[in-house]
């Protein structure tokens, strides 16, 4: 199934965990290359879960700038290891590395973050969990789509105590009130909130459970009711007696962004999923007129 075994990578420092993987510098043996050892373990008493093997192997073929390389995937006793492309971190480390970003840092990853997103909708791949900790920057300015929730789809809990709480903040309304009929839009609505937490320095919207996130929303969304939304009120989280609030200005939230910038913002953050911009129209949009590309 794969060209190279464990043996073939050195491990080095730990660079993160989550809920269902540990994920180790490594360098591989024969070629000095630094990669990403994402180690997921897996429950020995279900057997080989060769469906879910199958789906991570065909994550080979997506070939983008914008998406983490995963090179191979090795399978192994109890454990699945992912070997992916080396990056120097996660947005969110960044974010708290560099303090206050520029305009043109900001434009240039909600851009790549775009063309990522894009080629993945356009692959017919959601990727249902994009949030700072899960895309990767380089030293080279380059923004990479990773962790595609392939480890929750197939792993078990390692780290019960993770320091990476499974979050809300970046999940779409319509997810939140329970629809399940999910499309690309909340791809967008994530792309929304973190850009918006690019301009702000800190979250958009952090909310500490299911509802706490809707009303966080709503407050500045304006909360949706049966005559701006029809259908809302059949949605199975759906609460006749929200608290009721007008929609806010998003400018007030998100005070540093030129006004094109906002517009792009303002048409990712729709409370509607059909109102949403799509990744593709969202590259084109007049605030990326200036990037250069
Ligand atoms: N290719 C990589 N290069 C550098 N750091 C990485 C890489 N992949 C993951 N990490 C680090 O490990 C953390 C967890 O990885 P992730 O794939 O998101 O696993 P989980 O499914 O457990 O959330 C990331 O938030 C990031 O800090
Ligand atoms: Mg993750």
């Amino acid at each position: 199934m794969t060209r190279s075994g464990p043996n073939s990578f050195q491990q080095l420092e730990k660079l993160g965990e989550g809920t269902y993987a540990t994920v180790f510098k490594g360098r591989n043996t024969q070629t000095g290359e630094l990669v990403a050892l994402k180690e997921i373990a897996l429950d020995t008493e279900e057997g080989t879960p060769s469906t879910a093997i199958r789906e991570i192997s065909l994550m080979k073929e997506l070939h983008h700038e914008n998406i983490l390389r995963l090179h191979d995937v090795i399978h192994a006793e109890s454990k699945l290891m992912l070997v992916f492309e080396y990056m120097d971190k996660d947005l969110k480390r960044y974010m708290d590395t560099h303090g206050e970003l520029s305009a043109g840092v900001i434009k240039s990853f909600v851009y790549q973050l775009l063309q990522g997103v894009s080629y993945c909708h356009d692959n017919r791949i959601l990727h249902r969990d994009l949030k700072p900790q899960n895309l990767l920057v380089n030293a080279q300015g380059q923004l990479k789509l990773g962790d595609f929730g392939l480890a929750r789809a197939i792993g078990i809990p390692v780290n019960t105590f993770s320091n990476e709480v499974v979050t809300l903040w970046y999940r779409a309304p319509d997810v939140l009130l329970g629809s399940r009929s999910y499309s690309t839009s909340i791809d967008m609505w994530s792309i929304g909130c973190i850009a918006a937490e690019l301009w702000r320095g800190r979250s958009l919207f952090p909310g500490s459970n299911n509802e706490d996130q809707l009303k966080r929303i709503f407050k500045v969304m304006g909360t949706p009711s049966e005559r701006s939304w029809p259908g809302v009120s059949k949605l199975p989280e759906y609460r006749a007696d929200f608290p009721v609030y007008v929609q806010q200005e998003l400018r007030a939230l998100v005070p540093r962004v030129d006004p094109l910038g906002l517009d792009l913002v303002g048409r990712m953050l729709r409370v509607i999923p059909e109102r949403r911009i799509t990744a593709k129209e969202a590259l084109r949009h007049a605030w990326f007129e200036d990037l250069g590309v």
